[in-house]
């Protein structure tokens, strides 16, 4: 019998939440951040790619359509402690802040070849990639027949063979009560940011909706932002 191949592991670089799916996301998968407004996806998602960097030496790629600005995501990134200039400047991370222009027709794959982004993303060749949102990229696609067709075309198109994390843009926080979408689907995992009322006060949780491949928990968790530090994950004191 052939010997059954290992499935690696790739830490998210968020301090206490690499335990609760085995170590990390199955290496070359498909991951998708999915939550309302001010959740912190973007946070979650520059975290990883700058842990992978500085603690694991993997080289990453932040890709982001929501800040077109690189001084303001350097000087927020830097508020956790993160030196964006100094991590592209070392050739560790690539950052890209295209503006699409739907209105001329622009659209999410011809900007990948025509701006020469794809080519420069090969051949740095990064084993991380987070896209700021697919939600964004899915606005600005044609119709290349059908919605999981369009869907899978993106999600392919700027995988690189990396492990490669999503952001999914939510208007309902509610798990229970919403329509899943086609990219819920299409991706290996999901992992939902949300807001819990608890009386008067909001606090934030975690969890992990499925990983392909990984026996994950599947409690909601408190997370906390702090700075100099970003979000730390309280695996001892689960919500529910
Ligand atoms: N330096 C900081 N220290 C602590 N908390 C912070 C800090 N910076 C931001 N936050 C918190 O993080 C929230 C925003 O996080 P982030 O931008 O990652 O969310 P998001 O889910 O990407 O939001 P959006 O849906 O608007 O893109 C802020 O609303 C604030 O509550
Ligand atoms: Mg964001």
């Amino acid at each position: 019998m052939e010997k059954e191949k290992k499935i690696e592991r790739v830490p998210s670089g968020i301090r206490g939440f690499d335990e609760l799916m085995e170590g990390g996301f199955p290496q070359g998968d498909t991951v998708l951040l999915t939550g309302t407004p001010g959740t912190a996806k973007s946070t979650f998602a520059l975290q990883y790619i700058v842990q992978g960097a500085l603690k694991y030496k993997q080289k990453g790629v932040y890709i982001t359509l929501e800040e077109h600005d690189k001084d303001r995501l350097a000087a927020r990134a830097l508020r956790f402690g993160w030196d964006l200039p100094a991590l592209e400047e070392a050739e560790k991370i690539l950052i890209f802040t295209p503006e699409l222009q739907p209105e001329l027709g622009e659209d999410s794959l011809e900007w990948l070849e025509k701006s020469g982004a794809g080519k420069l993303i090969k051949e740095f060749d990064p084993q991380r990639i987070a896209v700021d949102s697919l939600t964004v990229l899915l606005a600005y696609a044609k119709d290349y027949g059908g919605e999981r067709r369009i869907v899978e075309n993106l999600v392919n198109s700027f995988r690189f063979n990396a492990t490669t994390m999503f952001i999914n843009e939510r208007k309902i926080s509610d798990l229970d009560k919403i329509d899943f979408q086609t990219e819920e689907f299409v991706s290996d995992g999901i992992i939902y940011l949300q807001f819990i009322r608890h009386g008067n006060l909001y606090r934030r949780g975690i969890n992990i909706v499925k990983m392909r491949g990984t026996n994950h928990d599947t409690g909601v968790y408190p997370f906390r932002i702090e700075e100099g530090g970003g979000i730390i994950v309280h695996p001892s004191e689960k919500l529910f």
